[in-house]
């Protein structure tokens, strides 16, 4: 599919998309979210796609938060019946095979909490996060508030977000709001190799487990505990599950069909 504001390739079981309105520093509008929810969608469909690495055109933003342009002279009952923002949880955050985003510059307001919404970060040393919306008046609208706590804990969240202080890749490193932080010049290389490693697993168990991590933000530890019980106990009726056993039995590396 061609579209206009993201771009996509595919290198073998790997989809790449990649934020690409670097004049505007990838900020954030409705046909953005129509494309990635597309792209998502079809990558999350093609069975040939086993894990995504989304980031952004250009040095200097991954993505500078929601378009403010298209923002500023928006109706407040338009924001409530677009409902713009509940299409990044469903189209985006609801796809359900791994993804990673690789944060290569400004990730602020709606970008940071697009990088949020990746099942991991992985940073370039330059890359800065923030939520800054309450300079413009507002707060974050696409889960900031709530991921950004869970992820660095109330401290941090709370000056981040009453001061729309930036915090460096260092620091968000520290902080647990990323994975791992690489050198600028290495990190797409980076990220699209740790997602071929991801591809080469057994996808099935990849989804479950991706699943499983997620279910930790969403319920009590005990409903966690028998949801993780039930979905491993899922697997164990894979093909998968029976030739990676036996791979293992026999000293040589499985072959995975996927399910
Ligand atoms: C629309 C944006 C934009 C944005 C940058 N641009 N961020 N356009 N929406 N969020 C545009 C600028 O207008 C400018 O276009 C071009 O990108 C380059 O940006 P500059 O500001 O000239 O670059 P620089 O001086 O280097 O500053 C970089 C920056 C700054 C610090 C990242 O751009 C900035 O503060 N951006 C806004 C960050 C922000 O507040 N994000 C939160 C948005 S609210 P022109 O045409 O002038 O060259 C949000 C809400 C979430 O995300 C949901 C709840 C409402």
């Amino acid at each position: 599919a061609e579209y206009e504001n993201i771009l996509v390739e595919q290198r073998d079981a790997v989809t790449l998309i990649t934020l690409n309105r670097p004049q505007a520093l990838n900020a954030l509008n409705s046909d953005v979210l129509a494309d990635l929810t597309a792209a998502f969608g079809a990558f999350d469909a093609d069975p040939s796609q086993r894990c995504a690495v989304l980031t952004g055109s250009g040095e200097k933003a991954f993505a500078a938060g929601a378009d403010i342009k298209q923002m500023a002279d928006k109706p407040a009952a338009d924001f409530f019946l677009e409902d713009f923002f509940s299409g990044w949880q469903t189209g985006v955050f609801g796809t359900r095979k791994p993804w990673i985003a690789a944060v290569n510059g400004f990730a602020l307001g709606g970008g940071c909490e697009l990088a949020m919404m990746a099942d991991f970060i992985i940073a370039s040393d330059s890359a800065k996060f923030g939520q800054p919306e309450i300079k413009l008046g507002v707060a974050p609208g696409m889960g900031g508030s709530q991921r950004l706590t869970r992820a660095v804990g109330k401290a941090k969240a709370m000056e981040m977000c009453l001061t729309g202080r930036m915090m460096g890749a260092e620091e968000a490193e520290r902080a647990g709001l990323v994975a791992r932080v690489v050198p600028a010049a290495d990190l797409l290389e980076d990220a699209l190799k740790t997602a071929a490693a991801i591809a080469a697993m057994p996808m099935m168990a990849a989804m479950v487990n991706k699943e499983m991590v997620n279910l930790a933000f969403e319920t009590t530890l005990s409903q966690g505990i028998v949801s993780e019980r039930r979905l491993f106990q899922i697997l164990t009726a894979t093909e998968d599950k029976a030739e990676g056993m036996a791979a293992f039995i026999e000293k040589r590396a499985g072959v995975w069909k996927g399910k």
